[in-house]
């Protein structure tokens, strides 16, 4: 089929608003961005003033505002980021069950409009979401994926390239697991240029940066009183532009593990290589024993809050 490739990002907030934006100037897909009706015309709104964008910085992606489904229709990507965000004080567990219900919804609705497309979840608790939107649209395993990964290893990176006194551009960095306090940073395999940080930083100093970062999200809800936006955003379109251009990227991603990283039947987040299917490949590495640990713990995270949903959603086949 020839045409424009589509990218639906459904929720018009702060992240959904950002990642359109993103995606427009990137210029390589025209763009819906959807809410619900109870927003009256805001979808509308902001899809007319990004659309208006276009003549100043020079792109001609059509952005179309929406508050029902058929505009979505045959997407080639949906971002969805649906859904309430964290308020100071507030866990992302805590947004468990009422997200849920939007995961659920917003997923049914997407799928019946775009049944082959790849879906990117946004919205927290970003595993356990992840999880139900694969379970609820039927989709291959790889057409469902979680961002939390390049946005957590961004924060790490930035700390390392703050500590070291050098530029982002050089710093690589490594996280596994949960979108959640217990998520692993691995200063083993996060470089400086190729060197690993435990070259080049303390223990002590290494371990205040692995605590910035897993709690990287409530630093930004302290500051701003709701969650975080624009490194979310470019995350998720980093992930968009990966699977559209078919770039083999390896990215940090939440995905289905099947007996990867001793894991069975939960998504959670690990490297993988992003292309034109979704997610094509899990990395696995080898992890010392007290990295084993430290996943575990994620894992688990993880798995209480799936197991919270199968209680509460009977209607859900996990
Ligand atoms: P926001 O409140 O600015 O936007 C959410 C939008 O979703 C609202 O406009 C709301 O009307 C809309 N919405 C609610 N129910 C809907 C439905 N059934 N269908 C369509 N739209 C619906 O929130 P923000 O800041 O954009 O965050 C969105 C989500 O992303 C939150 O759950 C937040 O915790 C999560 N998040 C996840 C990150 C990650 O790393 N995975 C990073 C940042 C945010
Ligand atoms: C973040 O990490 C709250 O998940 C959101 O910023």
């Amino acid at each position: 089929m020839g045409g424009r490739k589509k990218v639906t990002v459904i929720g018009a907030g702060n992240v959904g608003a950002t990642v359109a934006q993103r995606v427009a100037e990137l210029n390589i897909a025209d763009v819906v961005l959807l809410d619900i009706p109870l927003t009256e015309k805001m979808p509308m709104g902001k899809a007319l003033d990004l659309l208006e964008t276009g003549p100043v910085l020079g792109y001609d992606t059509l952005i179309t505002g929406t508050t029902g489904y058929d505009e979505t229709a045959d997407s080639d990507v949906v971002v969805i980021t649906s859904g309430l965000p964290r308020k100071p004080g507030m866990s992302r567990d805590d947004l468990l069950l009422k997200n849920a219900g939007i995961i659920k919804q917003v997923t049914e609705s997407v799928i019946a409009k775009s049944p082959n497309c790849i879906i990117i979840v946004v919205t927290n608790p970003l595993d356990a979401m992840a999880q139900l939107a694969y379970v609820v649209s039927g989709l291959p395993k790889g057409r469902v994926i979680g961002m939390a990964g390049v946005l957590d290893s961004a924060r790490y990176r930035t700390f390392i390239a703050q500590e070291l006194d050098v530029s982002v551009q050089d710093v690589t960095a490594f996280v596994l697991g949960g979108h959640g306090d217990t998520m692993v940073p691995l200063p083993r395999y996060s470089t400086v240029a190729g060197i690993p940080i435990t070259e080049l930083l303390s223990a002590d100093r290494i371990k205040a940066l692995n605590e910035r970062t897993a709690n990287g999200g409530a630093e930004i809800v302290n500051l701003l009183k709701t969650s975080a936006y624009y490194a979310p955003a470019a995350s998720a379109v980093a992930m968009v532009d990966a699977i559209l251009l078919d770039k083999k990227r390896v990215l940090p991603c939440a995905t289905l593990l099947e007996g990867e990283y001793g894991v069975n039947g939960l998504f959670v987040g690990v490297p993988c290589k992003l292309g034109s299917e979704g997610v094509e490949q899990i990395i696995e590495i080898k992890l010392q024993e007290d990295e084993r640990q430290a996943l575990q713990k994620s894992i688990d995270a993880v798995s209480e809050l799936v197991e919270v949903m199968k209680q509460n959603m009977p209607e859900v086949k996990f």
